[in-house]
């Protein structure tokens, strides 16, 4: 796998803490303070699957390629309002790409995701299954949040991050985990109701749940095992790596895991003051933000770090 396009897309619609502090009980200070989070973007008036088409034409235009060059799109999201045809599907129409032979998928492996869906996207182009993968990760979580529960809503922004990937040895290693706590974090949408739906509670809603210090405690311990391991695995010393990109979740989650590791701190990358956390678009965004700033360069070694509802970890050492 090598990286031969980023692209990223975020509704055009700024919220700062002060904006949110008229729809829940909330402050700046709170706010900054709890998360490190000034800002975010919300969608108004824009379709979820035209921003995620958006940041892969923007991939596409990087990579220097058409949109019939590509031969497989993959999308990671965890929720939209289409359940189906799948993010990808859609996208594909969007972009004009002609059928029938570039396949689309969509994953899901929440927070943790971006890294999953690269690690598939390599094992598809090692095994010579695809030639060209636009791989998006679009989010739009400010819609699955309750806007009365201010310890949830004020935490998320909605983005989409794109990767156009070719056929190459960049993926040095990578590293997927999964534990079961379905409580730490949970969404259920409703589903139809049936005649025969029998028993109570079946398919109730909930919008987001989240235990949040039991996340945090969990995201600072992961993280430090899955880095560690993973250079390992790659044969490198944490020294090597360039630029450590991790899930934006919170800034005092990322400032706990900086703090265990004897290194520059600004190899840190971080963009969660002004995009809030948007989920598996969190890194891709983040990667596609540096790289266009020239802060990532050809050639550098970076780790990719996430973890999210599941309780899912990922990581994985890439060279840009
Ligand atoms: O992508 C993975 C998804 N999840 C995460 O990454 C979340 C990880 N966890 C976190 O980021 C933090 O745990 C939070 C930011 C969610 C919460 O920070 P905390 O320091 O653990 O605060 P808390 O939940 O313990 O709440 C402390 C207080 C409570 O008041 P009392 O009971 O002490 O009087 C809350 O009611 O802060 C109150 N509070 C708020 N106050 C103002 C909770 N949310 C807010 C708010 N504004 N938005």
């Amino acid at each position: 796998m090598k990286i031969l396009g980023t692209g990223s897309a975020v509704p055009k619609h700024t919220v700062t803490n002060d904006m949110l502090s008229e729809y829940v009980d909330t402050s700046d200070e709170w706010i900054t303070t709890r998360t490190g989070i000034k800002s975010r973007q919300i969608i108004t008036t824009e379709r979820f699957e035209e921003l995620a088409a958006l940041a892969g034409q923007r991939a596409i235009e990087a990579a220097g390629l058409v949109p019939e060059d590509i031969d497989f799109i993959i999308c990671h999201n965890v929720c939209n309002v289409y359940v189906t045809p799948s993010l990808a599907a859609l996208v594909q129409h969007i972009l004009g790409i002609k059928g029938p032979n570039c396949p689309t998928m969509d994953l899901n492996s929440a927070c943790a995701g971006f890294t999953y869906g690269l690690d598939i996207c390599d094992a598809f182009l090692q095994t010579g299954r695809a030639n060209h993968i636009l791989y998006i990760c679009a989010e739009e979580v400010t819609r699955m949040v309750d806007w009365t529960q201010r310890e949830t809503c004020v935490l998320f922004g909605d983005a989409a991050g794109a990767l156009v990937l070719g056929k190459g040895d960049n993926m040095l290693a990578s590293k997927l985990t999964s534990t079961p706590m379905p409580d730490v974090i949970y969404y259920r949408l409703p589903c139809e109701p049936t005649p025969f739906e029998v028993g109570e509670g079946i398919d109730t809603h909930k919008a987001m749940q989240l235990k949040g210090r039991e996340v945090f405690r969990m995201a600072v311990a992961s993280a430090q095992r899955d880095i560690r391991e993973v250079v390992e695995k790659a044969g490198l010393q944490l020294s090597d790596i360039d630029h450590f990109i991790l899930h934006q979740a919170n800034m005092r989650i990322l400032d706990a895991i900086k703090q265990n590791f004897d290194l520059p701190q600004e190899r840190f990358l971080h963009n969660i003051e002004r995009r809030g956390n948007t989920s598996s678009a969190s890194i891709p965004v983040l990667l596609d933000e540096k790289i266009r700033e020239g802060v990532i360069k050809r050639g550098d070694l970076m780790v990719f770090n996430g973890f999210g509802a599941g309780f899912v970890t990922s990581a994985a050492v890439v060279r840009y």
